[in-house]
């Protein structure tokens, strides 16, 4: 039986080797992480993630072929192909402050399996990493004194948060990049228990690597591109999602991934690029590098003008109002708040003395920590209905399905007057809740008042 290691439980690392284990009974799969509490969550009932269909899967090979452990040391010295899932922030210190990715724990990571193998591996890179790092990671693991031989493959997860079971079952493609064709299948060959062969593309290890940042920075991008015509739909009359819906018919560009709303968050999309724009400039390119932050810059662009719009709708005072904020997580169906719009905004909210309400059905707990040094007013809501009592004003932050259900006549009358309704994914229908008599302001359309 071969033995599978992934280090890195995280958001990649826990459903990717769940799903893993679970297509492929022929293979054990042990999951190590230096942070126990993660481990012992991944060992208890409830999950450190919440990600749809998850819990089945766990439940279904965990104690199979499916281990959580922190004995990182014993699961390297068993394993005969080694993933690594560690996160790679933006560095926030020294050279490259800002932009590169902060590289030290996929270091740390390779020392530790130098000091623990005692035969040769694969070693797969599932972080994210600016292209080379193959190189880096090589010759960290090649300074071993005892002949030890380890291939390096590099294989990025494309998987989104939020639907990540049904991306990793169902995956537009793998991608396996190395230098070894041996390598490369052991790896092919762990995917093709479920995955048909023709998704499954083999690349040099350079194109592999960098087609991971690319991919997240050509959808960022098409955000940013709908986000910087939404404004201009404001100013015009347009209307975005009219505008999209046609531009989207052309085949060409195709109608996914058009919609326009308050800005991209989550762990990678603005990480990647950063990180994409400090690989150009350090090769020289300065021209590309800033065709590509400006991807960010707009997204930045698009919360602010966001609040410039709430504030000067309600009279250029949120002071001692109660702004009711519906979601907090980056997006639906997930409680993951890692650069979440919703963090910037409901900090400018407070800096201007808003008493805060915030609803979220799975991410409160983190909300808590995003804003634990925030100074105001905050209430955090299990309850939808309890956060717009007695509210000025309510805040679609994210498009969790199920805010399209709520009693918006309730709502309405529960909330100060005027009430306002600033929709920041154009999740609901403006029609409707005008007829309600909310104020409502979607977003890159014309705003509906009754004033
Ligand atoms: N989150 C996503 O949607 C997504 C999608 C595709 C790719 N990625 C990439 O995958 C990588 C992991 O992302 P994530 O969201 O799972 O991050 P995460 O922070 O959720 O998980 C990373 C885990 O690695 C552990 N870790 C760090 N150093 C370690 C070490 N030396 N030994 C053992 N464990 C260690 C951390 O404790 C943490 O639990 C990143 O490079 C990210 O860019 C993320």
């Amino acid at each position: 039986m071969k033995r599978i290691l992934c280090i890195g439980a995280g958001y990649v690392g826990g459903p990717t080797m769940a799903v893993i284990a679970d297509q492929c009974p022929d293979l054990t799969v042990t999951v190590v992480d230096i942070n126990a509490q993660r481990i012992a969550a991944w060992n208890s009932d409830k999950l450190p993630i919440y990600e749809p269909g998850l819990e089945a899967v766990v439940r279904r090979c965990r104690g199979r072929n499916l281990f959580y452990s922190t004995d990182i040391p014993g699961a390297i010295k068993a394993a005969d192909i080694i993933f690594v899932s560690v996160n790679t922030p933006t560095k926030t210190f020294g050279a490259g402050a800002g932009k590169a990715a902060d590289l030290q724990y996929l270091e740390k990571t390779a020392r530790s399996i130098l000091e623990h193998a005692d035969s040769d591996k694969i070693v797969v890179e599932k972080s994210t990493l600016p292209v080379r790092t193959a190189q880096a990671l090589s010759r960290v693991l090649h300074s071993n004194t005892r002949g030890l031989k380890f291939r390096i493959v590099s294989n990025p997860e494309f998987l989104a948060e939020g639907t990540a079971i049904e991306d990793l079952l169902h995956p537009d493609r793998v991608l396996i990049g190395g230098m070894e064709e041996s390598a490369i299948e052991e790896v092919a060959q762990i995917y093709a228990h479920w995955v048909p062969r023709e998704r499954i593309i083999t690349t040099n290890l350079w194109s592999s690597e960098l087609t991971k940042l690319v991919s997240n920075a050509l959808l960022a991008q098409r955000i940013s591109s709908v986000n910087s015509i939404s404004a201009l739909c404001e100013k015009t009359g347009a209307n975005i999602d009219e505008v999209t819906r046609a531009a989207g018919r052309d085949s060409r560009i195709g109608p996914k991934f058009l919609k326009a709303g308050i800005g991209f968050g989550g762990s990678c999309f603005k990480k990647d690029i950063l990180n994409l724009v400090y690989l150009c400039e350090h090769y020289g390119l300065p021209e590309v590098a800033a065709y590509w932050e400006q991807v960010v810059r707009m997204n930045d662009f698009q919360a602010r003008r966001f609040v410039g719009t709430m504030l000067s709708a309600m009279f250029n005072t949120v002071a001692d109002k109660k702004i009711a904020i519906l979601g907090f997580a980056f997006k639906a169906d997930t409680g993951d708040t890692r650069e979440s719009p919703a963090i910037a905004v409901c900090r400018q909210l407070l800096e201007e003395r808003a008493r805060i309400r915030i609803h979220d059905p799975q991410a409160l707990d983190n909300a808590r920590i995003d804003l634990k040094d925030a100074a105001g007013d905050i209430t955090y809501c299990e309850d939808p209905y309890e956060a717009v009592a007695g509210a000025h004003a309510l805040v679609i932050m994210t498009d969790w399905k199920n805010f399209r259900d709520l009693d918006y006549e309730r709502i309405f009358e529960r909330m100060e007057k005027p009430a306002f309704l600033f929709d920041g994914r154009n999740l609901l229908d403006p029609e409707k809740l005008f007829r309600i008599g909310f104020h409502v302001y979607p977003i890159g359309q014309k705003p509906l008042t009754h004033f």
